[in-house]
């Protein structure tokens, strides 16, 4: 598996230290909530992101999952987003932290902000963990991010190609001509 991957583009150890300080920049910014937050972290590329972020946070929370498919297959362009399950917890009224492995083409941020504004949550802000600055749209923005990346298609830390790679536990780009 690993050498299908032709450069590591984030060790595990960088990416442990930034998501610990991303926690930190998260966990300033919830301080005075009372009610805590809501984690909303799309499925399932926001899984290793989530875990580790979610227990550098000491914030009182909730969690409501919300399954989301961009890329269809073997195929590296985004389709339509389809969101696959409305989110499991209860938002109204709550501050609302919306997670991603990746914002790319930010469709799938877009899409998902918008169905969750419409739940009625106090607040709605977003944390990813890679950000590609020269494909994203110059409306949209993450509010929390880890690292900015190159247009290269990776994979690993969560990231898939077709479903596979996620259980890699560093971020790598994937060789080309396993690429469609
Ligand atoms: P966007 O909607 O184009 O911003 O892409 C967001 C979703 O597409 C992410 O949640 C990822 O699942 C997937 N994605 C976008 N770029 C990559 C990549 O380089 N590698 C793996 N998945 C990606
Ligand atoms: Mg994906």
């Amino acid at each position: 598996m690993e050498s299908d991957v032709a450069q590591i583009l984030l060790s595990t150890e960088r990416i442990q230290s930034r998501v610990r300080e991303m926690a930190g920049e998260i966990a300033s910014t919830y301080e005075s909530s009372r009610e805590g937050l809501t984690l909303v972290p799309i499925l399932a590329g926001s899984l290793i992101f989530l875990a580790d972020l979610m227990r550098e946070l000491p914030l009182k929370m909730k969690i409501g999952l919300v399954h989301a498919s961009t890329y269809r297959g073997a195929s590296t362009t985004p389709g339509e987003c389809e969101i696959l399950l409305p989110p499991s917890a209860d938002l109204a009224g709550r501050d609302v932290l919306l997670i991603d492995d990746i914002l790319d083409s930010g469709r799938t941020l877009r899409a998902v902000t918008e169905q969750l504004r419409a739940l009625g949550p106090a607040s709605v802000r977003t944390a990813v963990l890679l950000r590609k600055p020269n494909r994203k749209p110059a409306d949209l923005d993450a509010d929390f991010v880890g690292f900015d990346v190159g247009d290269d298609f990776v994979v690993g830390y969560g990231l898939d190609y077709n479903n596979y790679y996620r259980n890699l536990p560093f971020v790598g780009v994937l060789r080309h001509e396993l690429v469609q």
